[in-house]
């Protein structure tokens, strides 16, 4: 039921500082004391104390979450973490070390391709490997077949674009690593701390995000008549630039890519001209000045620029300079709360094209054939 939403989409963008709430809750108490729950992942600490290396493997959307889990595995606990897609892994004959943890992420735990990867592996069965499954459907092929199940508890995703599972997967992701950082002494006390309070913030944080929807459409409209985007960012926001992409080229039928911004001399400047909107993912963080200076080189080029900022970044519009200003986030959950407005901004695109929404041409919500 959509209630009162035009689109099981938008009803899904919305639902998700509900959905992020209640996977966070699985791990954290909602009381006083700042710390993982007991009894998260308790069943597995043994497996978990044992892994030395991460491989995650998921497609679509799932692998733009595991792309932001590999930032955060190797910068917060120093884990090495390598993320690819199901369909080139299973057929590259790939390494997989000793006592690797391999995750694979699926919104539906059905998809062919990822469950075929890890079957392979489990062929191969390196030692000390340990499965997990980040799933959404706790019924599903996927985590019947994994030793490890870390749901997420977005719901039923109806809308063909995922949205609220991919937030959960980022959600879930980071409880993981916490659960490994302290289960291997990898981190802090007081890092784990900051860090559990900083995500207790997020329900709010996109709650408030929601309310760009209004600027957002508004933006829209510079798009209605586009024939392809480039979305922009880096560190973090990298992979939010290429889930941006997908989200609009899936449902709004308009070409789109996702870059590095850091590559944009390495080719695609090439593109820029007064035809091409720029959409660029820029909270005010430790890539921020870098970014600025990727966003004048566009600038310069005529391209014009659609920018989501932190209040803290200061950046104001101006000639070819579209701002929205994004609730301001830590740096690390940012991914997190920027995937809203990506999420809106092709939502509305592909309304004012009158597109279906939910269910776009050619797409299928499980992809149980290769
Ligand atoms: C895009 C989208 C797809 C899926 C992909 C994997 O919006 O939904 O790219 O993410 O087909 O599906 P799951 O997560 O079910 O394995």
């Amino acid at each position: 039921d959509k209630g009162e939403f035009k689109h099981y989409m938008l009803k899904e963008i919305y639902e998700q500082p509900d959905a992020v709430a209640r996977t966070i809750e699985m791990a954290v108490d909602n009381g006083d004391t700042v710390k993982l729950r007991d009894d998260f992942l308790q069943r597995h600490e043994a497996q978990l104390s044992g892994i030395r290396n991460v491989q995650i493997i998921a497609c679509g959307t799932s692998y733009h979450a595991g792309l932001v889990a590999k930032y955060w595995f190797e910068s917060l606990i120093r884990v090495p973490c390598s993320v690819e897609v199901a369909s080139e892994f299973r057929y590259r004959n790939p390494v997989v070390v000793d006592h690797s943890l391999v995750i694979c992420i699926s919104q539906s735990g059905e998809t062919a391709d990822t469950l075929s990867a890890l079957r392979d592996i489990q062929k191969h069965t390196p030692a000390g490997l340990v499965s997990l499954a980040l799933c959404n459907v706790p019924t599903s092929s996927l985590v019947r077949e994994t030793d490890i199940f870390l749901p997420t508890l977005a719901g039923p995703e109806i809308g063909v674009a995922s949205t609220k599972a991919f937030t959960t997967q980022l959600v879930a992701l980071m409880l993981l690593i916490l659960k490994v950082g302290s289960t291997q002494q990898r981190m802090t006390q007081e890092h784990l701390t900051t860090l559990i309070d900083e995500l207790q913030q997020l329900p709010g944080q996109l709650y408030a995000s929601l309310h760009l929807d209004a600027p957002i459409q508004a933006m829209s409209e510079h798009f209605e008549d586009k024939r392809s985007c480039l979305f922009l960012g880096r560190g973090l926001q990298f992979p939010i630039a290429l889930e941006g992409a997908l989200k609009l080229k899936e449902i709004s039928y308009i070409h789109a890519e996702g870059y590095a911004a850091g590559e944009l001399k390495h080719g695609p400047l090439a593109l820029v001209d007064r035809d091409m909107p720029i959409v660029v993912l820029a909270p005010k963080d430790s890539m921020f000045d870098k970014l600025k200076a990727n966003m004048q080189e566009v600038h310069a080029r005529h391209g014009e620029l659609f920018v989501f900022a932190s209040e803290a970044s200061q950046m104001v519009a101006e000639d070819r300079l579209h701002v929205v200003h994004v609730p301001d986030v830590c740096e690390t959950l940012a991914p997190i709360v920027y995937s809203v407005p990506v999420q809106l901004l092709s939502y509305h695109v592909a309304v004012m094209r009158g597109t279906d929404v939910d269910q776009p041409r050619n797409l299928a919500k499980s992809v149980t054939v290769e």
